[in-house]
């Protein structure tokens, strides 16, 4: 069977369950796409869905409020890198949270992977994107692999599960999976945005004054305590539990998340955000993120905005991770393709009602 006839097979509900098998990371990349030598295309990474998912929403992690919030740097951060977020006193915050279904509609329990993004804009209109997963590292070495693990953890028609061969040829291949696969399948559902850790897994360096390149990692540890919702409150939890939580609580009094950075020591892998650094390495709290509000995500800012994470201020470096490349390249296109739809007035739902005049 070709692999385009292996596509078409397929149903929208059954990408579903796939997706879910694998944290619901994604929703819409291609599981069977060609590849070209080590390295994914970016239409691999993410296809035109089918006509009946709607126009305007992000190809993955489609369902989402905007927030907005402040960042305050802690002094330790100041001494490690030169970017301006360290020095400004507060930096306006545009962010986003999200589930990793990409269905819009989906509800919060369909997955367990929850997401913030975030936009720091400074006085000097230098910018920091970041798109942050609760999952502690990242499935594969690069996205290929990515790819096919989508493939391999696809559900047989059949058996409703996936094939056990195909999944066996998966992880010789890519053996560092199993440990996400594991924490996948046990990591409990947080019942709350609040109390959730958010890890970047990419590796950064941040830059001192005397040239100093320190590589990192950055996670955004929560201030509220983590809770989670399992069995029988998960099925009777309400379609939006989530999101209606986040609304309910930011009403009331605003939410607050560490910068953390983990700082590497030489022989760390850089280029790998599979492998997770020894819990012990030094950590060093960057500053701290304080939500203050939320919009929905047809009407807030954070609508149009292309949360690539490898766009960083000076100060801050990319590394060489291969996984950074490939997302800068996927979230361009799926940006590209949702505004194209926007700005073709094919996306009333997702721009939401216009304005009275
Ligand atoms: C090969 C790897 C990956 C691919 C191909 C990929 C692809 C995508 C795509 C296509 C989007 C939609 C972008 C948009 O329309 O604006 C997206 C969103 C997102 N991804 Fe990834 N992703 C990958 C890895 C990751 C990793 C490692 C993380 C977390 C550390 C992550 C976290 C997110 C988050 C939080 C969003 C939502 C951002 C927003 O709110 O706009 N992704 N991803």
């Amino acid at each position: 069977m070709s692999e385009l006839n292996l596509k078409s097979r397929y149903t929208w509900g059954a990408l579903a369950m796939i997706f879910a098998i694998v944290g619901g990371m994604t929703a819409a990349f291609a599981w069977t796409a060609g590849l070209i030598g080590t390295r994914p295309t970016t239409q691999a990474l993410v296809e035109q869905p089918p006509p009946s998912f709607p126009a305007g929403f992000r190809r993955a992690h489609g369902k989402g409020i905007c927030f907005v919030g402040a960042f305050r740097a802690d002094k330790a951060a100041g001494t490690l890198s030169t970017a301006r977020v360290f020095s400004q006193p507060t930096v306006p915050v545009v962010g986003r949270f999200s589930i990793g279904t990409g269905d819009p509609h989906a509800a919060d329990s369909s997955t367990n992977t929850v997401s913030m993004a975030l936009l720091l804009v400074t006085n000097d209109q230098q910018q920091w994107r970041m798109a942050m997963n609760n999952q502690p590292y990242f499935a594969t070495r690069d996205a290929q692999g990515f790819l096919a693990m989508q493939k391999a953890t696809a559900v047989e028609p059949a058996t409703g599960k996936p094939d056990p061969n195909r999944l066996a040829t998966f992880l010789k291949a890519y053996p560092e999976a199993k440990k996400f696969l594991d924490w996948s399948e046990q990591a409990p559902s947080p019942g709350s945005f609040a109390g959730v850790d958010f890890y970047g897994v990419n590796a950064f360096f941040l830059v001192a004054s005397d040239g100093d390149r320190q590589p990192v990692r950055w996670t955004m540890r929560a201030h509220e305590p983590f809770t989670a919702l399992g069995g029988e409150q998960l099925q009777m939890a309400g379609h939006d539990f989530l999101f209606d939580d986040l609304r309910q609580t930011l009403s009331q009094h605003p939410l607050y998340w560490d910068l953390v950075m983990q700082l590497a020591q030489p022989g760390d892998p850089l280029d790998d955000p599979s492998q997770p650094w020894p819990q012990e390495r030094k950590q060093v709290v960057a500053g701290t993120l304080e939500v203050t509000g939320v919009v929905e995500q047809a009407e807030g800012a954070c609508r149009d905005v292309n949360f690539d994470p490898s766009i960083v201020p000076a100060g801050i470096e990319v590394s060489d991770d291969p996984v950074l490349s490939a997302r800068s390249g996927a979230y361009s296109r799926s940006f590209n393709m949702r505004l194209s739809e926007i700005g073709h007035g094919k996306a009333t739902e997702a721009v939401g009602k216009p304005e009275e005049k």
